[in-house]
């Protein structure tokens, strides 16, 4: 069976990786890597590729930024294109951004069959435009592969068939494991700018931002940094900075303390080597949410709501919203709680994509 795997963003790397390891372990699968180009920048994309020791992609579609639509419909044509020329059988996406969405549709509307890893998850803002990718491409979806018990439930109450759902794990903690392994066997992967940064500093916090409603906006960017810099008085901020937030800093003339050392975009490795061992993360993200939760290190979500939501009611997330009083009382909470009390959701094993190939080796040609 041929099966592309689609990737466009820095999100989705770390999601198609162990994926691309299992497939291997299949002999009737054919897995044929696909970039569509969403994200292109060296260290948003072949950093990536490289630290995640993922081959070069078969298929790279040069799609580049824009506007969503821009974006969105360049993806799309490329990969109709590549479908029609390649007659791919099966393909995997991941995730929640505007290449899982272009993808999806266009495989659909080929007939093709889609698998959705990571499906089902729900944050009910429909301001978000990962909201939207997700429900339209959970509405075109064969198989829904769901990472926490409330994707299953938002599944069924839209209305799709129980036996297409399988609640399977996360392949992003699949990832994590694997990489924690391959940084205490080879130390050296790691750079020596971001070691030397954490012999430096005993305790430190991590922070990462990104969305457009938070950094976009002049004004919530003043009162999320002004939280930012009275934190950094108690200890140091590491701050990897995604081009977005760059361009926006600039933009606005945030003023952020010293205590708050900015940082190029960092690979994958790097960035967990950091913040594994951090006081506490503080971000906008939505898999550093759950990748916390996973080795029990506390989180502040910047965010007024989660998709996630099995990260603050078992794990250590904390909804923090995007106000200067509310994150700093999180920040309160946060600090007093007692990682050990925390706990880690259920399948989020590292067996996520062995149960995801089992079942498509299983199952394709019955969907
Ligand atoms: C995208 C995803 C978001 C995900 C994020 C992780 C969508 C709708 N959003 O947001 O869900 O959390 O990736 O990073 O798919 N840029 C560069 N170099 C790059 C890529 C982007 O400089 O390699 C700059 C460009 O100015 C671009 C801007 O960042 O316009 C935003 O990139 P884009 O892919 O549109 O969205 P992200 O904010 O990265």
């Amino acid at each position: 069976m041929k099966m592309f795997l689609v990737a466009g963003a820095r999100p989705n790397f770390m999601k198609i990786a162990p994926i691309y390891r299992e497939a291997k372990n299949y002999g009737a699968i054919d897995c044929r890597i696909v970039h569509t180009g969403q994200h292109y920048d060296y260290e948003m994309s072949q950093a990536f590729f490289k630290d995640l020791a993922l081959p070069e992609p078969d298929y790279f579609l040069n799609a580049g930024s824009g506007s969503h639509a821009v974006q969105t419909a360049r993806i799309m044509t490329s990969f109709e294109e590549l479908c029609q020329k390649e007659s791919p059988e099966l393909i995997v996406v991941v995730g929640d951004v505007n290449s899982t969405l272009a993808c999806s549709i266009v495989a659909k509307k080929l007939m093709i069959k889609v698998a959705h890893v990571e499906a089902g998850l729900r944050s009910f803002d429909m301001s978000m435009p990962e909201e939207i990718n997700r429900m339209v491409t959970d509405s075109i979806s064969d198989y829904f592969f769901v990472t926490e018990e409330s994707g299953v439930e938002n599944l069924v109450r839209e209305g799709k068939p129980k036996d297409r759902i399988h609640f399977v794990g996360h392949v992003m903690i699949d990832n994590l494991f694997h990489q924690l392994g391959e940084i205490e066997n080879d130390g050296r992967r790691i750079k020596s700018s971001t070691s030397s940064l954490k012999e430096k500093y005993s305790e430190y916090a991590f922070l990462t931002m990104h969305r457009p409603a938070n950094v976009d906006s002049r004004d919530c960017f003043e009162e999320i940094a002004g939280a930012l810099n009275i934190i950094s008085q108690d200890r140091p901020i590491f701050f990897p900075v995604h081009p977005r937030t760059q361009k926006m800093i600039r933009e606005h003339g945030i003023k952020l303390s010293d205590n708050i050392i900015q940082l190029p975009p960092l690979p994958f490795s790097d960035s967990l080597y950091l913040w594994k061992d951090a006081a506490i993360v503080l971000t906008d993200s939505g898999g550093l949410q759950e990748e916390t939760t996973a080795l029990k290190v506390r989180c502040l979500t910047l965010r007024d709501n989660t998709e996630r939501p099995i990260t603050v009611q078992i794990g250590s997330n904390i909804i923090a919203g995007t106000k200067k009083g509310s994150i700093l009382s999180a920040y309160k909470s946060s600090m007093q709680a007692d990682p050990d009390t925390f706990s880690v959701p259920p399948k989020w094993d590292g067996k996520a994509s062995s149960r995801i190939l089992d079942i498509l080796a299983d199952s394709t040609g019955k969907a």
